[in-house]
């Protein structure tokens, strides 16, 4: 599995990955959504070794200058992560929430990040929950004015790429029981962010307990980020605790595949998340949009459900994703092509053409 495989393929395959995330040109599609595989350097550069194209860090919980959170309930401790079979898929069942160290130590990482990324191995990106007000109260500027500072200042250099989390977790709590409540979240935290360092800033949706319609209303109400990750994972409100599988990119596809191509103007660019454990899955995110996709659960599956035999879990999930035979993403970009659904241009099949025009980067 050489490092720079993207070049590999375009050589041995005439097919070019490129992908894109937040604006940024990335040399494939594939990158690690926030969580528990992003915490610490070890695991970003582990995941630069492997040729990742981009890690999204662990979700900080905002504060103000004197430390207090109004998210604080997030920012809890839970270690133990249990990776079990769901349906067809796998789900990561686990209770836990945000970061739970300081926010200096989280600005030590959002450093080191800098430095893999200035050195050219791995693009990473922050994530924060800030706080989320009841629709009668105001914004808290102070926190959102302190932390997104002190990020654009770790993270050296204009703008700053963010990620902000509307968490499961959120979805099932009573601060998100009503729709107005969420919408006005979704239209004004942009701007809150952005009143204080120059940002591109990606919003992280949650899949709310309201139906598609409304999947497709928060999108709109998003639309002024420079990008939507679509969706977070689904909540069991009985058991209290997030979930994924095959039920989550069910959901996920059938409300993307909603926006009408070319008619769904404003929609910024997506970045798909929800049980992508194949090429085949990373295909149909793309086809409804999706220029990169985000995983957590399949770099964590036990080392046995992957084919290969070597290396760490991300060279062994990039590996499967791209190469599998039947269902990596070589193989079906190779089949639609032989069905006439995607064409060369310059002798080369190109990743990004599988979205639909309104959704291409230009
Ligand atoms: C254990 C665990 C912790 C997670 N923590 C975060 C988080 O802090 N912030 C966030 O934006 N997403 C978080 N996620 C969501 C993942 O980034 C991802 O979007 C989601 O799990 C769907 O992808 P998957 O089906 O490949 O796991 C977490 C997921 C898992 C399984």
């Amino acid at each position: 599995m050489p490092r720079d495989f993207p070049a590999h393929v375009r050589d041995v395959y005439r097919i070019d990955l490129s992908g894109r995330y937040l604006g940024e040109p990335i040399p494939h599609p594939i990158g690690k959504g926030s969580g528990q595989l992003s915490l610490n350097v070890g695991q970003l550069e582990t995941d630069a070794e492997a040729g990742l194209a981009f890690a999204v860090l662990k979700t900080v919980i905002a504060q103000d200058a004197a430390g207090a959170q109004s998210m604080a309930a997030w920012a809890i401790h839970e270690t133990k992560m249990k990776v079990e079979r769901r349906g067809a898929g796998w789900t990561v069942t686990w209770k836990g929430r945000g970061w739970d160290r300081s926010f200096d130590d989280y600005l030590a990482l959002v450093r080191a990040g800098r430095d893999i990324r200035e050195a050219g191995r791995l693009l990473t990106v922050p994530s924060v929950k800030y706080h989320l007000p009841r629709l009668d109260e105001p914004f808290r500027e102070a926190e959102y004015a302190f932390t997104t500072r002190a990020l654009a200042s770790a993270w050296g250099a204009s703008p700053l790429l963010l990620e902000k989390d509307f968490s499961p977790t959120l979805a099932g709590d009573a601060l998100a029981d009503e729709k107005q409540q969420i919408l006005r979240w979704l239209r004004e935290v942009p701007q809150r962010i952005r009143a204080h360092a120059d940002v591109r800033l990606a919003m992280k949706l949650m899949n709310a307990r309201f139906d598609d319609d409304f999947q497709r209303e928060m999108m709109e109400a998003a639309s002024s980020a420079a990008a939507l990750v679509v969706f977070n994972r689904l909540f069991d409100s009985n058991a209290g605790v997030a979930f994924g599988g095959s039920e989550l990119s069910n959901r996920n596809l059938r409300v993307l595949a909603r926006l009408t191509p070319g008619a769904s103007p404003g929609i910024p660019e997506l970045s798909g998340t929800g049980n992508i454990h194949s090429g085949r899955l990373i295909v149909e995110y793309a086809l409804r949009g999706c220029s990169s996709v985000q995983l957590h659960t399949f770099f964590q599956l036990p080392l046995e459900e992957y084919p290969a035999t070597d290396g760490s879990r991300t060279q062994r999930a990039l590996h499967a994703l791209v190469f599998d035979p039947r269902d990596g993403l070589i193989a079906v970009l190779l089949e639609r092509e032989a069905a006439g659904a995607l064409e060369r241009r310059g002798g080369e099949l190109h990743f990004l053409d599988l979205l639909p025009n309104a959704h291409r980067p230009r």
